[in-house]
């Protein structure tokens, strides 16, 4: 993947509350002279507390935190109206295996409608580059390990990921509806599930 060149840009974290988006947001403004907008609903799918930390270590001029959701068109439209960003990153999203047996919506909210938000004002704003987590969840029940990003993804034992899944199919489609478009875009693939370092996999990169 090409260098990408932040100093003096604003970078869009979804999910800055979050343990990924609140350690990238801190290492953006620390290592860069650029400008960090942050989007966080701040659920309750864990200690809320821990977010409102975060945001608190986050505190710099150069950093704007928004409560919203990535649901919401509304709120992501007037985000990049306000901000222009030239760089996206979408680390919001509903995790959790589990979770999704008993809170579906929450997963169709935040992995789908959010997303499907973020990459519609992708296309309609002039962003640089886009950057989006998949999960190694999306391998489901293979028995092959370790996994590759050849495997094939088309048997999820969770909703969760389903949309992860999603995800990344959309990022197929979106490789021809790119093609128009100024934009690069990745995606990441995390594969750890918060025990030990978290390993990243810059999947593909298209622009
Ligand atoms: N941490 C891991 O081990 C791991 C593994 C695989 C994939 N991932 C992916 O990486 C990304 C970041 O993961 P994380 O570990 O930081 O998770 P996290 O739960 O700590 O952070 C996600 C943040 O997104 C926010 N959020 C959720 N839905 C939202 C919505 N609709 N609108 C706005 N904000 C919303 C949450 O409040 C939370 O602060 C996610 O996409 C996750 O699926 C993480």
């Amino acid at each position: 993947m090409e260098h990408i060149e932040l100093q003096g840009k604003t970078i869009f974290v979804t999910g800055v509350a979050g343990f990924i988006g609140s350690n990238l947001a801190a290492r953006l403004l620390k290592d860069f002279d650029c400008k960090v907008v942050g989007l966080d609903n701040m659920n309750d799918y864990y200690d809320v507390n821990i977010k409102e930390w975060r945001l608190e270590q986050l505190k710099n001029d150069r950093f704007t935190f928004i409560k919203g959701d990535l649901s919401d068109k509304g709120t992501i439209e007037e985000i990049f109206e306000k901000y222009n960003p030239a760089v996206v990153v979408n680390l919001g999203a509903q995790a959790g295996v589990r979770y999704s047996i008993t809170n579906p919506d929450a997963y169709i909210q935040s992995n789908m409608i959010g997303f499907y938000n973020i990459l519609e004002a992708c296309r309609h704003y002039p962003v640089e580059h886009l950057v989006y987590a998949s999960s190694s969840s999306v391998y489901g029940s293979n028995k092959k390990v370790p996994y590759s990003t050849d495997d094939k993804v088309d048997n999820p034992v969770s909703l969760y990921a389903a949309t992860k899944n999603l995800t990344s199919l959309w990022h197929m489609q979106i490789q021809s509806f790119i093609t128009f478009l100024p934009l690069a875009c990745a995606f990441l693939l995390f594969m750890d599930q918060l025990v030990g370092p978290i390993w990243l996999i810059l999947v593909s990169q298209i622009s």
